[in-house]
């Protein structure tokens, strides 16, 4: 019941311009990507408004809970009234202040970019925000999502060592973060891939969801990146329900990610390119 593969499929060719995914936490959230569901929307100061608002406005006010997940819900009070779910996520390695700047900032860019649809979704480099008048909670969503191939590419030479070293982190990273029972389903992996190169690659899921969906998730994320991004040093695969990344170099803050002591930040770096977003 829970398969979304077909859909997937189905590439909605809806470009945006700029996708960037910035190791930055200090400064503003940076915008990623959203998805408006135009096919069904709400008519303006409808109770379907009045409820939304309210899940919005729980939800950026609760986000000072440090497990950077959130849901509500508000409505169905008769028959004919729709539900409005919400949640958030924030990524694992952020703070409380960073997840609630994020989290404020994509409530209104969202009602910006969507105001009248019942369903919607937007993605920040550090947090997603989304709501519906289906449940979305404890429910596994594999679309819309996007895909981000970095601009770099590996080289000839190091290609089969690399392609190695990847597979196996997210391998790794799959069972890691659907596992975790810190409260976040969130992991990280550092791996040698030459002396000189390493990978870095990063885990979520939404931890409302169980091991088994969490997991499914992730062969969904990871089963794209043939498609979208062989040969290349960095990519995303971002969903609703999870999300997985990689560089070769440190995107995230290791020291909140991990207990082991890190080396110092690097540059951030930044990356245009564009973007595909999968349509329901
Ligand atoms: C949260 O993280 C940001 C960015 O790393 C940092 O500037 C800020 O001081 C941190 N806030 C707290 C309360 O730790
Ligand atoms: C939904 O409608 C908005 C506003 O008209 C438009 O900008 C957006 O491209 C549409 N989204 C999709 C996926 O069709
Ligand atoms: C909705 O309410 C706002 C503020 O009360 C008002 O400015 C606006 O005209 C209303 N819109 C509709 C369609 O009734
Ligand atoms: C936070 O959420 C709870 C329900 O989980 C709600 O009762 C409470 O009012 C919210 N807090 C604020 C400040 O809105
Ligand atoms: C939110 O999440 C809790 C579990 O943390 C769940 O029991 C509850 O039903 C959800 N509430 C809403 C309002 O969706
Ligand atoms: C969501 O809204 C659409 C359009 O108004 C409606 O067709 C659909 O039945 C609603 N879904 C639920 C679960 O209420
Ligand atoms: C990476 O490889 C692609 C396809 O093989 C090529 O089009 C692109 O120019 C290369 N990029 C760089 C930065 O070398
Ligand atoms: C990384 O996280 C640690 C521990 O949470 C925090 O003290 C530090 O300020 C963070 N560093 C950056 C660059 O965000």
């Amino acid at each position: 019941m829970y398969s979304f593969k077909f859909p997937r499929l189905l590439l909605c060719l809806w470009l945006i311009t700029l996708l960037s995914l910035t190791s930055s936490t200090e400064s503003a959230p940076t915008y990623s990507a959203h998805y408006c569901v135009n096919t069904t929307l709400f008519t303006a100061n409808s109770t379907y408004q009045t409820n939304l608002n309210l899940v919005l406005a729980s939800l950026t006010s609760n986000s000072t809970d440090n497990s950077g997940f959130q849901n509500a819900s508000a409505g169905g009070n008769t028959p004919d009234e729709d539900v409005v779910s919400g949640l958030f996520l924030c990524r694992g390695d952020v703070n409380t202040t960073v997840c609630q700047d994020c989290v404020t900032t994509a409530r209104q860019d969202l009602l910006r970019r969507c105001p009248l649809n019942k369903v919607a979704i937007i993605w920040y480099d550090v947090c997603l925000l989304r709501f519906s008048n289906q449940s979305i909670f404890a429910t596994i969503n594999e679309v819309p999502g996007f895909d981000l191939p970095g601009s770099q590419n590996i080289t000839e030479a190091e290609s089969d060592r690399f392609d190695d070293v990847l597979a196996s982190a997210m391998n790794s990273l799959a069972t890691k973060a659907s596992n975790s029972n810190s409260g976040k389903k969130f992991a990280t992996e550092e791996d040698e891939v030459t002396s000189s190169k390493k990978l870095y690659s990063l885990g979520q899921c939404t931890p409302d969801l169980t091991v088994s969906d969490c997991y499914r998730c992730f062969r969904s994320a990871i089963g794209d990146l043939p498609t979208c991004c062989t040969g290349k040093q960095g990519a995303a695969v971002v969903l609703p329900s999870c999300n997985i990344r990689y560089e070769v170099y440190p995107f995230y803050n290791i020291t909140s990610a991990s207990p082991i002591l890190p080396p110092l930040a690097p540059p951030v770096e930044l990356r245009d390119g564009p973007v595909s977003i999968f349509c329901y």
